[in-house]
C-alpha cells in the first residue's frame, strides 16, 4: 500500500523536503521584515520561543496524523475518529487545510514569480537588454502573468513526478544549494561597510517590546506560517514517512532547520539594509521604523546591488535565485495536498490530477493578479491570518481529545521503542490537548 501511494526513501529525503517545505518567502523575506517592524531581537527572541513551544507541538501533532493515517489529511483524520460526528468534523479540517494550501499557492506563485523575474533581469541587463530589464522589474499585469504561470508550470513539472522522484528528489537538490548560497551572500555582505552596525541592531532586544500583543500575534503568525501548519501539508508529508523513523526527533531536526536558516536569513537582510544606508540610501520609513514589506526587497535591496556594480549583477542574481528556491520547495508541498487528496480519494492519476489543480490554482492567481488591490491581501488574511491557525488548533484538539492516548504512544512507538520514558511523552499529551489549543485561541481572538 505505502509503495503504491510513495513514500520518502530516506531519512534525509524526509527532513529536506519538509525543512524544504517549511524553508520559504516566510524564512528569508518575511521573518527579517517582521523582525524590522517589530523592534529587532526582541522580535528574534519571541519568535524563537513561540517556534518551539507551540509551533513545533502542533508541527509534531501534524505528522503523527499523517504517518499514523498513511493517507491524505482527510483520510488520515478520518482514520483517527470514533463516529460519525468526528468523521464530518475530520472533513472540515482536513478539507479546510487543503483548501488553506491551495489558497496560499494561489498568493505565493505570484510572489514567487517576481522573484523569478528579478532572477533573470542581471542577466538581461548584462546582455545590454535594457528594455527587458526594465520590463522584468517593473510592475505589471503582463509580468505578473508570465512569470506566475512559469513558476506554476515549475511547481507542477516537480509534483507531477511523485514523492520520490519529484518531492525527495528536488529538495534534496535545492536544499544545499539554498543553505550554501544564503551563507555565501552573509559573508559577502559582511565584508561590506555598515554591516556590523545591521548586526548589531539585529542582535539588541528591546525587552520592554517582548510581551506587546502585537508583536506576539505577528510572531506566532510567522511561526505558524513558516512550518505550514494548517494547511494539511505537515499532515502528507507526515504519511510518507516510514514506520522506522524516529517522529519526535525528525520533527525537531525540521523545527531547527527552520528557525536557524530565517535568523540565517535575518542575518544577511538587515545587515544589508545597513550596508545601503552607508551607500545613501534611505531605510527608515517616515515613522522613523525600518523599511520593510515588499520595498525592502524590491527597492532597497536592488539598489544596493546596483551601488556595488558588476559585482552586483552577480550578488542580485544569487539573491533572487535563492529567494525563487526557497519559493519552489514550499509551493510543491502546498501543491501536494490537494493533488494526494484528489488522487487518493477519487482514484484520478496523479499526472492529471496534478495537472488539473495547478491549472486551477493558477487561474485563482490570475484573478487576484486582474484585481490585484481587492484580492491580494484578501487571500492573503483569509488563509493565514484566520486559515492556517483555526486548522491547527483543530489537529491540536483532535489529537487531544478524541485520538485515543494508547493508540497516539503506539504510534509514537514505532521507530522510538524507549518514548513512553522521554520528557517528550511526559510533556507533550497535555500541552497538546490544553496548552496549545488554549494559546493558539488566545492569539487568534486577539487578532481578531
Ligand atoms: N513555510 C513556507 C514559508 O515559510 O515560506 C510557506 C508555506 C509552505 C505555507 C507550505 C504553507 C504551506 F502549506
Amino acid at each position: 500500500m505505502a509503495a503504491s501511494r510513495g513514500a520518502f526513501s530516506s531519512r534525509i529525503g524526509f527532513i529536506m523536503a519538509a525543512a524544504g517545505s517549511a524553508v520559504g518567502l516566510g524564512n528569508i523575506w518575511g521573518f527579517p521584515t517582521q523582525t524590522a517592524s517589530n523592534g529587532g531581537a526582541a522580535f528574534v527572541l519571541v519568535y524563537l520561543v513561540l517556534a518551539f513551544c507551540l509551533a513545533y507541538p502542533a508541527f509534531m501533532a501534524e505528522l503523527l496524523i499523517g504517518r499514523y493515517g498513511q493517507a491524505n489529511a482527510v483520510t488520515s483524520l478520518q482514520k483517527i475518529s470514533r463516529n460519525l460526528l468526528h468523521k464530518r468534523f475530520a472533513f472540515v479540517v482536513g478539507f479546510g487545510g487543503i483548501i488553506c494550501a491551495a489558497l496560499i499557492l494561489s498568493f505565493y506563485g505570484i510572489l514567487a514569480g517576481w522573484m523569478m523575474s528579478f532572477a533573470i533581469e542581471p542577466i538581461t541587463t548584462l546582455l545590454g537588454f535594457n528594455e527587458a530589464s526594465s520590463w522584468l522589474t517593473s510592475q505589471s499585469m503582463e509580468r505578473n502573468l508570465v512569470f506566475t504561470a512559469l513558476f506554476m508550470m515549475l511547481t507542477i513539472s516537480i509534483i507531477r513526478r511523485g514523492v520520490e522522484q519529484g518531492i525527495e528528489k528536488w529538495s534534496k537538490r535545492l536544499m544545499p544549494m539554498l543553505i550554501g548560497l544564503l551563507v555565501l551572500l552573509i559573508i559577502y555582505v559582511f565584508t561590506l561597510e555598515g554591516a556590523k552596525e545591521g548586526f548589531e541592531a539585529y542582535l539588541n532586544p528591546d525587552i520592554s517590546r517582548v510581551f506587546e500583543p502585537d508583536l506576539l500575534i505577528s510572531a506566532l503568525g510567522q511561526a505558524f506560517f513558516s512550518l505550514s501548519l494548517g494547511t494539511s501539508v505537515m499532515v502528507i508529508y507526515g504519511s510518507y514517512i516510514s514506520k522506522k523513523e524516529n517522529l519526535v526527533t525528525l520533527g525537531a531536526q525540521v523545527t531547527l532547520i527552520d528557525v536557524s536558516i530565517a535568523f540565517l536569513a535575518g542575518l544577511l537582510i538587515i545587515p544589508s539594509m545597513y550596508v545601503a544606508q552607508a551607500q545613501g540610501v534611505a531605510i527608515f520609513d517616515a515613522e522613523g521604523g525600518l523599511i520593510s514589506g515588499p520595498n525592502l526587497v524590491f527597492d532597497v535591496l536592488p539598489t544596493l546591488f546596483n551601488g556595488m556594480g558588476s559585482i552586483g549583477l552577480f550578488v542580485g542574481f544569487g539573491f533572487f535565485i535563492l529567494m525563487s528556491i526557497a519559493a519552489l520547495t514550499s509551493s510543491i508541498s502546498m501543491l501536494e495536498g490537494p493533488v494526494s487528496f484528489v488522487v487518493e480519494r477519487h482514484n484520478i492519476a496523479r499526472k492529471k490530477a496534478t495537472t488539473f489543480i495547478g491549472i486551477g490554482i493558477f487561474m485563482i492567481s490570475a484573478l487576484i493578479v486582474l484585481n490585484f488591490d481587492a484580492l491580494f491581501g484578501l487571500a492573503i488574511s483569509i488563509s493565514t491570518v484566520y486559515g492556517q491557525p483555526l486548522i491547527a488548533m483543530l489537529c491540536c484538539v483532535f489529537v487531544g481529545w478524541i485520538w485515543f492516548r494508547n493508540d497516539i504512544l503506539n504510534e509514537l512507538k514505532q521507530g522510538n521503542d524507549m518514548v513512553e520514558h522521554s520528557l517528550f511523552w511526559k510533556i507533550w499529551p497535555w500541552y497538546t490537548k490544553f496548552v496549545c489549543p488554549t494559546a493558539i485561541a488566545i492569539v487568534f481572538w486577539h487578532s481578531l
